[in-house]
C-alpha cells in the first residue's frame, strides 16, 4: 500500500513557539510522532512533510497523484490565497482531507475562505493536533470502503 502524504505549509515549522493561543504547544515533530503511532494502529504508512514554499507544495501534491493513497493537507495561509494549490488538487484522484489546528471560522474573516475546501473530500478544523488524527481516521475509513485498485496500490 502506498503511504498517506501529510503535507504542511508555511510557518507550521514554528508550531510550539508560534501563537500558542491559536496553535497550542505541540511541535510539528510531536504531531508527526502522534500521527505515526495512530497510522501504525490502522496499518497505514505516512510520508510527513513541511515546506514554507507554495511551489514546493504544488510539486508534492503532484507527486501524491501517483505516490500516495491519500492526502492530508494543512496548507497554512496558502489555504486562503493559493489558486495554484487549488488547481493542483483538482488534478488529484486520491482522497484529500483539509486540516487546520485552529477553528478558522472563529478567527479573522480572511480565514473563512479556503481554496482547498472545494476540492477536498472533507475539512477538519479546530481540534489542535487532534485535527490530524481525525483526518487520518476519516481517510482510513474512506480507504477501507473504497480500497485502491491493485494497479493503484
Ligand atoms: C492554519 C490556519 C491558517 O489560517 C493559518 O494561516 C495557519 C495555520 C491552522 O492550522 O489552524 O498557518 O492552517
Amino acid at each position: 500500500m502506498k503511504p498517506v502524504f501529510v503535507l504542511n505549509g508555511p510557518n507550521l515549522n514554528l508550531l510550539g513557539e508560534r501563537e500558542p493561543q491559536h496553535y497550542g504547544v505541540a511541535t510539528l515533530k510531536d504531531i508527526e510522532a502522534r500521527l505515526q503511532a495512530e497510522a501504525a494502529k490502522v496499518a497505514l504508512k505516512l510520508e510527513f512533510r513541511q515546506t514554507n514554499h507554495e511551489g514546493v507544495l504544488v510539486d508534492w501534491i503532484q507527486e501524491a497523484r501517483h505516490a500516495a493513497c491519500g492526502l492530508i493537507l494543512n496548507a497554512g495561509a496558502y489555504t486562503h490565497s493559493s489558486i495554484a494549490i487549488h488547481d493542483a488538487l483538482k488534478a488529484v484522484q486520491i482522497p484529500v482531507i483539509e486540516v487546520h489546528l485552529s477553528n478558522v471560522f472563529a478567527r479573522e474573516s480572511f480565514r473563512h475562505h479556503s481554496y482547498v475546501s472545494p476540492v477536498a473530500r472533507g475539512v477538519i478544523c479546530g481540534f489542535g493536533p487532534q485535527s490530524y488524527v481525525l483526518a487520518l481516521m476519516a481517510l482510513s475509513g474512506i480507504l477501507q470502503e473504497n480500497p485502491p485498485s491493485s494497479d493503484e496500490k
